[in-house]
């Protein structure tokens, strides 16, 4: 059997850097390869090996994957929605190059399988706003979110028209304390606990009462892994996959965060990103993945709150 190897691209990213170390022990520090346009992540040096990457750079990426006999590829590399909205250009071109120049290697050197993630900005004001099912209208309203559209289907036309077994999820907002997130709307909910711990105030650039879909990083990681050990006959969607956790407001948040601080206060300031997060669901149903590959999430908001404090406080990592 051959053994896999990977490479993931965007490595140093908040994600990336998570995603790196779990495949690590799951694949064997060096058969999994961390790249990035920027300097590794400090929390990735000496874990395995690590390349400069410049994902648009077709050539130096297709010589990568020759050169270090890459079986798989994850790729993590992408302008955030709130980012987006400053350089839409700059964001579209990343995020759909980026995708075609790593789809079109997959399918020329025959790599096993590609993991790429949307989101749920794909959904735009006209999807429903509770429970968004997997297959519902879908007008996104961002460059990012178009983009990830975009990515969606020329991710199942890869699949069907030249087999490449590419798999991808529609992460909520993801929170996390060991990488910084990299220019979200749904950033707010990670730098509240930094602001908590450190200020004991925060202000908030979304209302109140925007209920956004969220999750704690070692769910996205668990959904990932499950996604991507799945036998191929259980993947039933081959655009993305819907998946939840939690649904919570900056005021619900707040408020689990003083059941550990009780002196943190936060106030509100909405900005640009408040239009972004008015447009996308508040809750999103995921039963297709839980029934395709059993998805079910670990953390509710007092789980992770407590967890991300813990964390904060006193780092492990
Ligand atoms: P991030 O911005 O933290 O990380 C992206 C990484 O890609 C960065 O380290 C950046 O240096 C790198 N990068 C940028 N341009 C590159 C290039 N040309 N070549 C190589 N590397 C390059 O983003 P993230 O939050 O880790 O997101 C990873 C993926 O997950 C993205 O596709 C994003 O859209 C998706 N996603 C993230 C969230 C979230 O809440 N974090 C939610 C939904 C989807
Ligand atoms: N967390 C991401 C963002 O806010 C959702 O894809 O852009």
């Amino acid at each position: 059997m051959v053994k896999d190897k990977i490479l993931v691209i965007g490595a140093s990213g908040q994600i990336g850097v998570e995603l790196t170390l779990a495949l690590r022990k799951v694949y064997g520090n060096a058969n999994v390869v961390a790249s990035d346009l920027r300097e590794e992540n400090d929390l990735l040096k000496g874990t395995g090996p690590y390349v400069s990457l410049d994902v648009m750079n077709k050539e130096m990426l297709h010589v990568q994957v020759i050169r270090q006999n890459i079986t798989q590829i994850y790729l993590l590399a992408a302008i955030l929605s709130a980012t987006g909205e400053k350089n839409p250009n700059l964001a579209w071109n990343l995020n759909m190059q980026g995708l075609l120049n790593v789809l079109d290697i997959a399918r020329e050197e025959q790599i096993h399988k590609v993991y790429w993630p949307s989101s749920i900005a794909v959904f735009g004001p006209a999807s429903p706003k509770i429970n968004c099912p997997q297959q519902t209208i879908i007008e996104p309203i961002t460059v990012y979110g178009i983009s990830k559209y975009a990515g969606e289907f020329w991710c199942n036309y890869y699949h069907h028209r030249y087999g490449v077994d590419v798999r991808s999820l529609r992460y909520p907002g993801l929170i996390s304390y060991k990488s910084a997130p990299g220019g979200g709307t749904t950033d707010y909910a990670i730098e509240i606990f930094h602001s908590a711990l450190e200020e004991k105030k925060y202000t908030c650039f979304l209302k109140e009462d925007t209920y956004l879909p969220m999750m704690y990083m070692p769910d996205a990681i668990k959904a990932t892994l499950s996604l991507m050990e799945a036998p191929q006959e259980l993947i039933t969607v081959r655009t993305s996959y819907n998946v939840a956790a939690i649904s919570f407001s900056p005021k619900e948040i707040a408020a689990a965060i003083q059941q550990h601080i009780p002196d943190f206060s936060i106030a509100y300031q909405p900005d640009y990103r408040q239009t972004i997060a008015n447009s996308w669901p508040q809750s999103i149903d995921d039963s297709t993945a839980r029934n395709d590959w059993n998805w079910k999430p670990d953390f509710n908001l007092e789980l992770m709150t407590a967890d991300m404090i813990d964390n904060l406080k006193a780092p492990n990592v």
